[in-house]
Formats: C-alpha cells, structure tokens, sequence
C-alpha cells in the first residue's frame, strides 16, 4: 500500500512515521509512506498557499492551486482509490472505515489548515471527507496520522502474533478485556486466579465475558443485539 500526504506542516507528519510499528512496516516494505510540502507545489512568489476569504470573515482559506498541482502530479505517476480530506465537519472515523481502507493500494490524505480548503478542491478531487471526533485540531496533520496509524497496522504482516489486530477493542464490536502482567501480586492487588489457572478455555471465556461487561458498561451504544 502507498499513502501519500499532503500537508502545509510536513514537520508534523515526521515522527508518527519514524519509529516502532509504523517504521517497521516501511522497511518491510508493505507500506511506503510520503510526505508532500504543499509550498513545493505553489506558483505564488512569497511561497503563499492561503488567501482571504471571499465574503469576508475571519481566517484564511487554503487556495486551489498548490493542492490541485500535487494531487495532479501525484495522479499522473499512479491512479489513486481515494482521495480523503481530513476535516472536522466529514465522517466520523471507525474501526470499520480503518479495515476497508486496509485493503486498498494507493490513497491520498489532504490537511487541512486554517478555516480550510477552497470549496472547489473538495468537488473536484476529494473522494471521502473524515473526522477523527467532535473536537477540532489546528490542523488536519495529527488527524492525517492517527488515520494513517489505524489504517498501517491492519494491512497483512505490519503485525505479528504478540500485536495482533484481531484482539484490538472494535474488532468484534466489543472493547478489549483487561490484561495483566507481573508481578502476580502488586502490594495486595492481585491477578485474578483464572488468569493463573493455566486453562486456555477458561481464559478464553472470562475474557469474553470481560469484554462483554466493559463494553456493556462503557460503550452500550457499540454492542451488536444478536
Ligand atoms: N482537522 C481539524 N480538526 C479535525 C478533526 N477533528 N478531524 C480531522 N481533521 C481535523
């Protein structure tokens, strides 16, 4: 899979990338990610990528033509499964979105900054519009890589048995159960015995059970009623 960036604050993006799980997925080779300085791709002197507000108002709006620029350069080297605006006001992110874009080959992910981008730029070349939640962020780059993250560790071979996807809470539409390493006994708090018993079967069930009551008690709203 190929996930190319494009950011006014490509500095943002470095470190998500560059370490533990997200990096190794890189050197494997199973995902390439690159990163787009959109002032590369500006026509404007002083290197301006944002313009006034027709209309008036406060804040600045992101202008068509460095974003339509790279996204065109990016589209003449490969075709492109989605073109995804990271915004506020788009589709709440899930598990599920994170699984089907898995499984895709080549998307690109557009931050946004300011007030955001230019209207035209969302009908002419974004595909899918995501929020990573109901609260807004300075820009669209922390959002980019929380996507990016979500989407990186379900591909096939990113993670091995110990991190395995298919535990993650969401997975079943249940949050995870609680885990436990040692010590056995922290001053007093101890393990729960069935964790200790050595029987897979029982581990397996009361871990079930587990993510059953917390989801119940937390997140009733994401349990199946089958
Ligand atoms: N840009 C600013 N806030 C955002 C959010 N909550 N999700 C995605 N992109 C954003």
């Amino acid at each position: 899979m190929r996930i190319d960036i494009i950011s006014a604050v490509p500095s943002l993006l470095e470190s998500p990338f560059a370490d533990s799980i997200l990096q190794r997925a890189q050197t494997k080779g199973l995902v390439t990610v690159r990163i787009h300085d959109l002032r590369d791709y500006t026509t404007n002197k002083h290197r301006k990528i944002d313009d006034y507000a027709f209309g008036g108002g406060a804040g600045m709006v992101m202008t068509i033509q460095p974003i339509a620029d790279c996204i065109k350069q990016l589209q003449s080297e490969r075709t492109y499964d989605e073109i995804i605006y990271m915004t506020p006001d788009g589709e709440r992110l899930t598990q599920t979105i994170s699984n089907q874009m898995s499984s895709l080959e080549n998307i690109i992910i557009l931050c946004g900054h300011y007030k955001g981008v230019d209207q035209r730029v969302r009908d002419l070349f974004i595909t899918k519009e995501i929020t990573i939640g109901d609260y807004v962020l300075s820009g669209g780059e922390l959002a980019a890589a929380v996507l990016a993250d979500s989407i990186i560790r379900l591909i096939p071979g990113v993670l091995n048995d110990e991190t395995s996807a298919l535990t993650d809470s969401f997975q079943d539409d249940l949050l995870a159960p609680p885990v436990y390493t040692r010590p056995a006994d922290y001053e007093g708090h101890k393990v729960p015995d069935i964790l200790l018993s050595g029987d897979p079967n029982k581990v397996e069930n009361w871990r079930m059970e587990q993510a059953e009551k917390r989801t119940k008690e937390r997140r009733p709203d994401i349990l199946k009623n089958d």
